[in-house]
């Protein structure tokens, strides 16, 4: 059975998963309408990890004999001016995403709660993997500055991404 606070925290998580879902489709809005459409692929099955992310926490919840609630999504922002811009603002959310998860974390070891802790485990390591992939692909952006050519060959590299179920 999970505590209140442990049941509060979950669902606080599960909308911080939704909303990055909603955001990165946002951002896949946006490198689409620029004609981006490698960059708008990869962040389109960004998009999709983050909803497999929240039915993780979504079925820990009911698994638990918790109760599930959903909560409004805040509207995601999409005046990018850039590429550069949009994978910025992508590591600063999933630099949040990590402090929330681990704050949640630290909550679920103060009340002895294990299987919470062994399940944010998986959360933690992801975690790892997603800031270092954006601040990678920062890194990459920077390095090709305004060189197009060298845009393009990015924009068509990331754009085989292809998600986890195709
Ligand atoms: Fe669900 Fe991007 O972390």
């Amino acid at each position: 059975m999970l505590s209140k606070t442990i049941e509060a925290g979950l669902n606080k998580q599960i909308n911080y998963e939704a909303s990055a879902w909603y955001n990165y489709l946002a951002m896949s809005a946006w490198f689409e309408h620029a004609n981006w459409t490698g960059f708008a692929q990869w962040m389109k099955v960004q998009a999709g990890e983050e909803l497999e992310h929240m039915h993780r926490l979504f079925t820990f919840v009911n698994d638990r004999g918790g109760k599930v609630a959903l909560e409004k999504i805040e509207k995601p922002s999409a005046d990018f001016k850039q590429p550069r811009e949009v994978f910025t603002r992508a590591t600063e959310m999933e630099r949040q995403n990590t402090k929330s998860i681990h704050a949640l974390y630290a909550v679920a070891i103060e009340e002895k709660d294990y299987a919470t802790q062994s399940h944010l485990k998986w959360f933690i390591d992801e975690q790892v993997e997603e800031e270092k992939i954006t601040r990678e692909i920062e890194g990459l952006l920077d390095l090709a500055g305004n060189d197009q050519s060298a845009l393009l060959m990015l924009n068509r590299q990331l754009g085989e991404r292809a998600s986890k179920d195709s």
